[in-house]
């Protein structure tokens, strides 16, 4: 038969993620696979843990990549937090914040839903309004919103919570390693990310923190987690002194993780965050000398996700093919109401580089039709 795998391009991977995977990461997801109880594996666990944290800039000691995509850490944010009738708002403008309402909802809390228009931002001066109106256990919010490219001002939000007993939960999928999030600085409460992104890593993980305020909600519930596998209360205990034994590890994927936080750091993060701003620039005014607009305002523009017009003229799904068939480049389309309307070219992570911006714009260069 076959080996399929032999088939595999190397695509450059701009699309909304997954983001192109560094050597250094292939390779440590290739190191030999330890027992996920090793007393050597333990010891990378905690670097990743440390690593986490810094990148996070918290001091949170329930601070863990979970088992799964960013969807799980969502999960777990909502399923560890929400109690049957807890009343949450969720912060919408596109399709993640959407999604968040969905997993609350199931969880049986009483949602309450503040939206903006999809490719403008949160107003926290909408959000201060609505919470005076009613008290919420759990706010939450999408940093980086990937269906739009809009970035919201998380920290703006999170002073509006201070002093009081709301819990602020903020989705890092897509911003965590490519722009600032200071979890601590920020007063959020429970945080979740993936690996996929601009932490260059292959998807399977979703980091995830939580506060000490969060922690006494988790360890203060009247009702069990209704969910067994992503139970932080006992992960905790695996990532915890005690190492007691919950689910087999993905060891390898840990080793990916791993790697991929220290290529991170010793790049530095305000380096990553600046690179990730440069080819950005680069390739917004590349779009526009080929006479193409963004769909987003500059100052809420994200970095790493950058959401295009497509002109009247253009056939948007032909050319899309024609970037992966003829110039192996992924972009993504549209989602929801900006589908057929706009792409959405990632250059998030390792995928972040002068050379992507260049090969794309020389690539669109051919295809788009001349006026
Ligand atoms: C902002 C945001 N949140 C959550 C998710 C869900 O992550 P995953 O697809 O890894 O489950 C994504 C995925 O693109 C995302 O962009």
């Amino acid at each position: 038969m076959k080996n399929l795998l032999e088939g595999i391009e190397d695509v450059l991977l701009l699309g909304p993620g997954p983001s192109c995977v560094p050597q250094e990461v292939y390779d440590a997801l290739s190191c030999k696979t330890l027992g996920h109880l090793d007393p050597y594996f333990m010891t990378i666990m905690d670097g990743i843990r440390e690593m986490l944290k810094q990148v996070l800039k918290t001091e949170n000691a329930l601070t863990v990549p979970m088992s799964g995509t960013g969807s799980a850490g969502m999960e777990a944010c909502f399923v560890n937090l929400i109690e049957p009738g807890d009343k949450v708002l969720i912060l919408i403008n596109g399709v993640f914040g959407m999604r968040m309402s969905d997993v609350a909802a199931r969880l049986g809390a009483n949602v309450d839903i503040l939206e903006f228009a999809w490719g403008t931002p949160v107003l926290p001066e909408a959000v201060e309004k609505k919470i005076r109106e009613n008290a919420y256990r759990i706010v939450a919010v999408v940093h980086a919103e990937t269906s739009t490219g809009v970035m919201n001002p998380v920290a703006e939000i999170g002073k509006l919570f201070k002093g009081s007993g709301t819990l602020y939960l903020v989705d890092t999928v897509t911003s965590l390693g490519g722009i600032d999030v200071r979890m601590d600085d920020w007063g959020i409460d429970a945080l979740y990310s993936g690996t996929q992104k601009c932490l260059s890593c292959p998807p399977g993980l979703a980091p995830l923190s939580f506060s000490e305020r969060a922690v006494a909600k988790l360890n203060g519930r009247k009702t069990k987690v209704p969910n067994w596998y992503l139970d932080l209360s006992l992960i905790a205990n695996y990532w915890g002194a005690k190492r007691v034994y919950h689910h087999t590890a993905p060891v390898n994927m840990l080793y990916g993780l791993y790697q991929a936080l220290a290529l991170l750091l010793e790049e530095g993060l305000e380096k990553a965050f600046q690179r990730h701003r440069k080819n950005h620039l680069a390739l917004v005014g590349g779009l526009k000398e080929l006479g193409m607009e963004m769909l987003v305002e500059e100052p809420w523009r994200l970095p790493m996700l950058n959401t295009v017009l497509i002109p009247a003229d253009v056939d948007e799904l032909s050319i899309r093919k024609r970037l992966r068939s003829e110039f192996r480049i992924e972009i993504g389309a549209g989602l929801g109401p900006l589908a057929g309307k706009i792409w959405r070219i990632g250059l998030m992570g390792h995928s972040s580089r002068q050379e992507s911006v260049s090969r794309l714009l020389a690539a669109l260069k051919i295809l788009l039709p001349t006026t």
